[in-house]
């Protein structure tokens, strides 16, 4: 209600099937591995769960009951639920996900990713919402009202944007406020233009704007996360 009437729409990222740690580490009956991790890194083997496991039922009655919940809170007519940077180690040594795979005829982790998404878009559209996820989404194909987010460079979302899905940017080489400003600087971060060059008009049109990150996992203060927002997220606000 505060965003709202201030005429801000806030859209609620929760992050899925990857980077779901700390949501395993709490209900480890919808990981892969019933671990339960509590020590932040990036996955690489069986020890160290990060997805959830598409294998299971449950892990779908527990995101759609996240969801839900989500859903009441926010008005956005999107729900981005992240999709990004998934290891998918886990569901090659997994015996439900193979199971899954082996009953949907998926024939790699990709197709399983891929599957476990749509079955999640569908899930918010049958809601009346729309799914939005970073570039990897693209990969195995979405719904038309799907909306990317494009962080690993601009390619993503001009793909998506000559796809015809609404795109929003957010490239590591102007948005991530969690670099510093050698890679970052200020000027770079005012002179950004969210909408890449070679896009006919009406692509361009589907560039709603650019989300500027800053992912706090190394930041232990809140001087430190306004000393690294500030005054970059200036440069990008008047960019949009
Ligand atoms: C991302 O920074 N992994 C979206
Ligand atoms: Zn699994």
């Amino acid at each position: 209600a505060y965003a709202r009437d201030r005429f801000i729409t806030v859209v609620p990222e929760i992050e899925m099937p990857g980077h779901s740690m700390p949501a395993l580490a709490a209900y480890p009956e919808v990981s892969c591995t019933f671990f339960a991790q509590t020590a932040w890194r990036i996955a690489t083997g069986m020890n160290h769960p990060t997805n959830y496991c598409p294998g299971k039922e449950r892990t779908f009655q527990f995101l759609q009951d996240v969801l839900d919940e989500v859903m009441a809170l926010f008005p956005s007519e999107v729900i981005h639920i992240g999709g990004d940077e998934v290891n998918k180690y886990q569901w090659t040594k997994c015996a439900d996900c193979q199971k899954r795979m082996e009953q949907e005829r998926l024939e790699d982790p990709e197709a399983l990713q891929s599957w476990f998404l749509h079955r999640i878009e569908t899930y918010l559209n049958k809601k009346g919402r729309a799914m939005m996820g970073w570039d990897e989404i693209l990969e195995g194909g979405l719904a038309p009202n799907a909306q990317v987010m494009s962080w690993r460079g601009e390619a993503g979302g001009i793909a998506a944007a000559k796809q015809g899905h609404n795109v929003v940017m957010s490239p590591t080489s102007h948005c991530y406020f969690d670099y510093s400003y050698q890679a970052i600087s200020t000027q770079a971060a005012f002179e950004y233009e969210p909408v890449p060059a070679g896009l006919t008009e009406e692509e361009g049109r589907r560039v709603r704007g650019a989300q500027a990150n800053v992912w706090t996992e190394w930041m232990p203060t809140w001087s430190k996360v306004e000393s690294m927002v500030f005054p970059r997220i200036l440069g990008i606000a008047d960019r949009l």
